[in-house]
């Protein structure tokens, strides 16, 4: 048995495969097109290991899509490759609907070429788990209720829309060919192996640095945070037990205002390595111009799964955010190549002019 995974290089997919391989022996194919986003150095530990192999390549590649299934005959396809960042898809949205539409589109048709072509037990077994985010719901008012799956669609940035494109794809497939598909929607992710242009692994480098912390208009925006490890989890448990052609939204009932992340995110800091310059970190926080069509609040009714998989997250905001900057302080080295060449050229283009 082996498992086909897209996007394995990227902060979720990376800790995906490495929680994966630390838990079973079942091989995975790792497809990745290696974007500015995708870091082999976080799969370093698995150099040697004959469980997992990397492929670099696109998903929109059908030709190699469709070799890699016929090759590997993987019983599920985990599809966690997109362009995933908001802010690039506000200065340049064409690689989102290349990548998060046409990439979905083909990886949809190679695989279902794949599974019609499967023999009957091994096909009714199949699974496509499409990942995806809570973004497609759109932004709640301050005392709406949280997203539920059915709620209407409402994407507001190109890569919200985007993402929402390719869910309703996804949905399609199941629908007119059937398709055995699950679909994740999830809040924000964090901890280890986050490329620092999102906001929490950007505060803990650019404060190290001596840098400001750049907070987006008010700082009153509310994010519902979830550590990436039980966002792991919840994959794991959807792809084992969820119904074909379901959708399971998936959150840690964490929301919290970007101010108080920041606030948070600086106390740690300066519990764990005071700063030299000034008594706390907070010193460096700046206010800068909004996004443009910034979402005010998400936040992830995650009932659904809970009561149909029992799934839940071990961990609290307080632990996991304490293990994010501790391992963020543990491994420098990481993050000074993940630094070097696009990331400096993208933060040039992001802040040169607030
Ligand atoms: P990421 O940007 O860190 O990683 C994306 C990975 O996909 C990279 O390794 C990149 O090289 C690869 N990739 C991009 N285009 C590709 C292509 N055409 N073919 C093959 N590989 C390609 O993203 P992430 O934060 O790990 O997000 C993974 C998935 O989870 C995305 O679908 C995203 O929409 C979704 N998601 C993310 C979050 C979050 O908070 N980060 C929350 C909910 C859902
Ligand atoms: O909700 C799930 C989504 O979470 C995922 O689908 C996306 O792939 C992921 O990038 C993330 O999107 P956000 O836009 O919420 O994440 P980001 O880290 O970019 O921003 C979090 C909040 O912090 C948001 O309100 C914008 C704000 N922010 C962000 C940056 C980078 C700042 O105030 N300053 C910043 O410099």
């Amino acid at each position: 048995m082996t498992i086909l995974i897209t996007g394995g290089a990227g902060f979720i997919g990376a800790n995906f495969v490495l929680d994966w391989l630390a838990q079973t022996d079942e091989p995975i194919v790792n497809l990745d097109k290696l974007t500015y986003a995708g870091n082999l150095e976080t799969l370093a530990s698995l150099d040697a290991d004959a469980r997992h192999m990397f492929v670099q390549g696109d998903i929109g590649d059908s030709a190699l899509v469709d070799r890699l299934l016929a090759e590997h005959q993987p019983r599920a396809v985990l599809n966690f490759a997109a362009e995933s960042h908001v802010d690039r898809s506000i200065h340049s949205p064409e690689d989102f609907i290349q990548t998060n539409i046409v990439g979905t589109f083909r990886l949809l048709e190679a695989v279902r070429a794949y599974w019609g072509g499967m023999p009957a037990q091994e096909k009714a077994a199949f699974r496509l788990l499409h990942v995806s985010t809570d973004e497609v719901y759109g932004s709640l008012g301050a005392g709406d209720p949280a997203f539920a799956e059915t709620h209407r669609y409402e994407p507001n940035s190109p890569y919200s829309a985007s993402k929402a494109a390719s869910d309703h794809l996804v949905r399609a497939y199941h629908h007119t060919y059937g398709l055995p598909v699950l679909t994740t929607n999830c809040s924000n992710n964090y901890g280890p192996y986050h490329f620092p242009e999102k906001l929490i692994p950007l505060l803990i480098v650019n404060a190290l640095a001596g840098k400001p912390l750049p907070v987006y208009g008010d700082g009153m925006q509310v994010r519902d945070w979830l550590y990436v490890k039980d966002h792991c989890s919840a994959i794991r448990r959807v792809l084992e037990a969820g119904r074909p052609g379901e959708v399971y939204n998936v959150g840690g009932w964490n929301e919290k205002p970007n101010i108080e992340i920041v606030n948070t995110v600086c106390a740690l800091l300066d519990e764990l390595r005071p700063s030299l310059g000034t008594s706390s970190y907070s010193a460096q926080i700046s206010y800068v111009k909004d996004r443009p069509g910034h979402d005010r609040r998400y936040a992830i009714d995650a009932g659904k799964i809970e009561r149909e998989l029992g799934w839940k997250p071990a961990e609290t905001f307080e632990s996991g955010i304490r293990k994010t900057v501790q391992w963020y302080l543990a491994n420098p080295e990481w993050v000074a190549h993940v630094q070097s060449g696009a990331y400096r050229d993208w933060v040039q283009t992001q802040y040169a002019s607030v």
